[in-house]
């Protein structure tokens, strides 16, 4: 079976393999990733066809909707394929407006681990990310004491592995004292590049890099050289923007949200895309 799973398999410190093309839940959820999906025929079709594809590696937080997103996976997929890895993250709630509030004090991100559990309809959870900062990578803030609240959750059984999203290469050394860090998930595309030293520690470290917003998110990415490169290569440019990442080291792993059956296809597919060396050299200038 792994050797099917679309960009391959990653086989993590660990133990835990993931595909390395998996799929971004949160745009599954209302507009501003708020209340229930426009189409929830659709967002139940993408999921099903996302694991018919070979994806075995999904996304998501209970925050996505709020509960939305998880109550979704769990009508779709559920009971879930033996090899599916659901990946979560806690460290914010929703105000009653859609707004993002973090909440990281350990029995808060206690509370939101139940609360995953519960709406995915799960015993253990494959994969809690603690979800620190709110996009990249930027403060220095100590996560000790909050990634060590998910590391007891681990230590009882209620959570397999722990990861980390929005986090500095200092707060990854500080977690990593306290438990095995298997993933970081940060902001990371073609036109967004803070990161390289994370994606290169991560590599180094056998860790997933999860590239989150790997074609550009709300602010889709857009590129002449994308472009250029996607019409030489008979490819998309989103295509070509996720066969980069994928190529772009050998543990990163890509989480791209769709809510489009055919978007998703287009997606999965490009985990078959091999860029030419000319073509990375191109890309890789796109953010210098
Ligand atoms: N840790 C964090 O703080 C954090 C933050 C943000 C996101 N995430 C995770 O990262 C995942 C990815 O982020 P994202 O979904 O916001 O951004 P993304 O994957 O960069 O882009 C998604 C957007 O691209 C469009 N799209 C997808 N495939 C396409 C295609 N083949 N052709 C044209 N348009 C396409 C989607 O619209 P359609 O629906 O029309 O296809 C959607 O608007 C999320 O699902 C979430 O799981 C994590």
């Amino acid at each position: 079976m792994s050797e099917n799973l679309p960009g391959g398999p990653l086989t993590l410190a660990d133990g835990l393999t993931l595909s390395r093309m998996g799929y971004g839940a949160m745009q599954l959820a209302g507009p501003g990733v708020f209340g229930p999906p426009r189409d929830r025929d659709q967002a139940l079709a993408v999921l099903r066809e996302a694991v018919d594809l070979g994806v075995r590696h999904i996304d998501t937080s209970d925050f996505y909707g709020p509960v939305v997103v998880n109550e979704l996976i769990r009508e779709a997929l559920h009971p879930y394929p033996e090899d599916l890895h659901l990946v979560t993250k806690v460290g914010a709630r929703r105000g009653d407006d859609g707004s993002w509030i973090p909440s990281l004090e350990p029995a808060a991100l206690k509370a939101q681990v139940q609360e995953n559990l519960r709406h995915l309809g799960l015993e253990v959870l494959d994969v809690v990310n603690l979800r620190v900062g709110m996009s990249e990578s930027t403060t220095d803030a100590p996560v000790g004491e909050q990634f060590a609240a998910l590391a007891e959750l681990r230590q009882q059984g209620l959570i397999r592995h722990l990861g980390l999203s929005g986090v500095t290469l200092n707060q990854l050394t500080e977690a990593q004292a306290i438990a095995p860090v298997v993933t970081v998930q940060n902001l990371y595309n073609l036109a967004n590049r803070q990161d390289d030293a994370l994606v290169d520690r991560c590599a180094a470290e056998n860790i997933a890099f999860a590239a989150f917003f790997p074609l550009g998110g709300f602010t889709p990415l857009q590129s002449d050289t994308l472009d250029g490169v996607a019409a030489r290569v008979g490819a998309s440019p989103q295509q070509v923007a996720l066969a980069w990442l994928l190529q772009r080291s050998p543990t990163t792993v890509l989480i791209p949200g769709t809510s489009s059956v055919a978007h998703l296809r287009e997606n999965v597919a490009a985990a078959d895309l091999k860029l030419p060396a000319d073509a990375i050299e191109e890309l890789d200038a796109v953010a210098a």
